[in-house]
C-alpha cells in the first residue's frame, strides 16, 4: 500500500503551478543525465567521502567556491539547518559569551545556540506598517554596545526577499570590530549572483554565508552549501562541527544536483525573462493590490527587495487569506509558498517559466476585482500586536542551560513568571512568541490563550493549554 507514492503521485496529476520551494519546480530538463536509483550510490572505490573529500566532492566544492567567490565550500545534504547549526557550533570553543543574532532569525539558529552553549542578544526587526511583517532593519542597532558579543549572525534576505543593509554593517565591523566574525544566513539567496539581483554576502564581506540552494536553484530538497572565507573562522572546528550534524551516508543524488545546479546557473537568460514578467505583474496589480516591490527598498529598513518573492498583501478585498489561497488553489491551479493573516508570498526558483508569472498575474487581478471591497472597511483582517513589538525576552537561562534542565507541563495561566522549556513561534512568520530559557511575561500568556488564532511551531501542549516549563 504505497500510501506515501499514491498521494504525491496524485499530487503531481493535479499540475499545479509551483510557487512554492524547491527551485527547480519538477523541471526534468533541470536534470537531464541523472540516473535515478541509478545515482544513489555511496563511498565507492574512484567516488569521494564528504566529510573528508579529496576526488570528485572535493573538486565539485572547490568549483561552486569559485562561482561564489569563497575560499572554501561545504556541501550540505541537511539544507541550510544544518548550515547554521554547523557555523554556530563550531564557534564554541573560540568565541566565548554572547551572539548578537536577529529575533527573527530562523529556528535552526535557536538549534545552533542549543548546540554551542552561546548566550543570544537579540536585535528586533523593522516592521513594514503596510504588510505587518518583520522586513527590515535599523543597521545602526547591530553594532552598538559590543561588550562581550564574539560573533554577529545577520538574516540576509529575509523570507520574503528583503535585505538589511549588510555592506554598512560590515564596513563598520571592520572599521572598529576588526576580529568579529559575521555569519550570515543567506538560505533564501542561493541565486544572488549577477546584477539583477542584490550583492551576495560573500561579495560583501561575510565570513561565513549558508546557502539553501534547494530553494531557489536546480537542486533537490535538502541540498545546501556552506561557504567561508578569511581567517576568522576555524575551519578545523567547522568541519568537525559538519561532521558530527550531517549523515555519515551522503545522497549523491543531493551532491550531484548541486554541482548540476552550480551548471545552470551561469545562464542568466531564464532570469531576465521571469524578471520582466514580475515588472509587468507588478504593472497590472498596481492600485488593485499592495505588492512589494523595488519601490520599498529604502524603507523601514529594507535596503533591497529581491523581485524573485512575490509578496502580495489582501487585506483590502473582501476575502481573508485561507480564503484566496483556497481559491487560488482550485480555481487557478496556484500553491504559494505561504500565507498569515493579511500576506501572501509566492516564491520563484529557476525553474519557473514566463508563463507561470503571466498566470499568477492573472489570478491576482481576477480575485482583486472580484472581491473588491469598494470603501468598506476589511480591518478584521488585521491580527493582534504583532511579536516583533513586544518588549526585548528576559533571558534567565542560555537555550543550552534549558534544553539540559529538567522541565514540566503546566496550565498556561499557571506559567506566569516561570521560565520556558521550549521555543514557541507562530508560524510566519517564526519569529519566536517565547524561547528556551526565558521568562514567561503576561504578553505572552495572552498570545497563548489565543491560540486558535494562530499556527504555531514547537508549542507540544498547544491542545492541551499546556506549557513546558523548567522544574526549578
Ligand atoms: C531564513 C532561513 N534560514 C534557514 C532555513 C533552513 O533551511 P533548510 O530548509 O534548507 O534547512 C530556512 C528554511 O525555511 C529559512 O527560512
Amino acid at each position: 500500500m504505497r500510501l506515501l507514492n499514491r498521494k504525491l503521485k496524485s499530487y503531481l496529476e493535479k499540475q499545479m503551478y509551483s510557487f512554492h520551494t524547491p527551485g527547480h519546480k519538477g523541471r526534468t530538463d533541470l536534470f537531464s543525465g541523472f540516473s535515478f536509483p541509478g545515482f544513489d550510490l555511496t563511498e565507492l572505490p574512484g567516488l569521494d567521502m564528504l566529510h573528508n573529500p579529496l576526488g570528485i566532492i572535493a573538486e565539485a566544492q572547490k568549483r561552486a567556491a569559485k562561482v561564489y567567490g569563497a575560499d572554501e565550500t561545504f556541501f550540505l545534504v541537511n539544507g541550510g539547518t544544518s548550515g547554521n547549526q554547523a557555523i554556530l557550533f563550531s564557534l564554541m570553543s573560540n568565541v566565548s559569551g554572547k551572539i548578537r543574532i536577529e529575533r527573527k532569525a530562523h529556528r535552526s539558529v535557536i538549534g545552533g545556540l542549543i548546540l554551542s552553549g552561546l548566550t543570544p542578544e537579540y536585535i528586533f526587526p523593522q516592521i513594514h506598517p503596510d504588510f505587518n511583517l518583520p522586513l527590515g532593519l535599523d543597521e545602526k542597532c547591530s553594532l552598538t554596545n559590543m561588550q562581550d558579543i564574539g560573533a554577529l549572525h545577520l538574516t540576509y534576505p529575509s523570507y520574503y526577499g528583503t535585505t538589511p543593509d549588510l555592506e554598512y554593517i560590515i564596513k563598520k565591523r571592520d572599521e572598529s570590530f576588526p576580529c568579529l566574525p559575521v555569519l550570515v544566513d543567506q538560505a533564501h539567496g542561493s541565486h544572488f549572483l549577477g546584477r539583477m539581483f542584490p550583492q551576495g554576502a560573500l561579495t560583501l564581506g561575510a565570513d561565513a554565508v549558508i546557502h539553501s540552494t534547494h530553494k531557489t536553484l536546480a537542486a533537490l530538497t535538502q541540498a545546501g552549501m556552506l561557504h567561508v572565507q578569511g581567517e576568522r573562522i576555524d575551519r578545523s572546528s567547522l568541519r568537525k562541527s559538519l561532521e558530527i550534524l550531517q549523515t555519515s551516508s551522503p545522497s549523491y543524488l543531493l551532491l550531484a544536483s548541486l554541482d548540476s545546479a552550480m551548471n545552470d546557473f551561469g545562464q542568466m537568460d531564464p532570469w531576465q525573462e521571469l524578471f520582466e514578467e514580475v515588472q509587468l505583474l507588478h504593472q497590472k496589480l498596481e492600485g488593485k493590490l499592495r505588492v512589494l516591490t523595488h519601490k520599498d527598498a529604502g524603507t523601514y529598513g529594507i535596503k533591497e527587495v529581491d523581485w524573485t518573492k512575490i509578496l502580495v498583501n489582501i487585506s483590502n478585498i473582501k476575502v481573508t487569506t485561507s480564503q484566496a489561497v483556497e481559491i487560488l488553489r482550485t480555481k487557478y491551479r496556484i500553491e504559494p509558498e505561504l500565507w498569515d493573516k493579511e500576506n501572501i508570498l509566492f516564491m520563484l526558483g529557476i525553474g519557473n517559466k514566463p508563463e507561470d508569472i503571466r498566470h499568477l498575474g492573472k489570478a491576482l487581478e481576477g480575485l482583486a476585482v472580484e472581491y473588491s471591497l469598494g470603501d468598506s472597511d476589511n480591518s478584521q483582517h488585521r491580527g493582534l500586536q504583532r511579536l516583533e513589538q513586544l518588549s526585548p525576552p528576559i533571558i534567565q537561562l542560555t537555550p543550552r542551560e534549558a534544553w539540559l534542565g529538567q522541565k514540566k507541563q503546566v496550565k498556561i495561566h499557571e506559567s506566569l513568571g516561570l521560565i520556558s522549556g521550549e521555543t514557541i513561534s507562530i508560524y510566519p512568520p517564526g519569529i519566536p512568541l517565547v524561547a528556551l530559557g526565558e521568562e514567561i511575561t503576561p504578553v505572552i500568556i495572552e498570545y497563548l490563550q489565543r491560540a486558535a488564532e494562530y499556527n504555531w511551531q514547537g508549542w507540544e501542549g498547544f491542545d492541551r493549554g499546556q506549557i513546558i516549563v523548567m522544574d526549578v
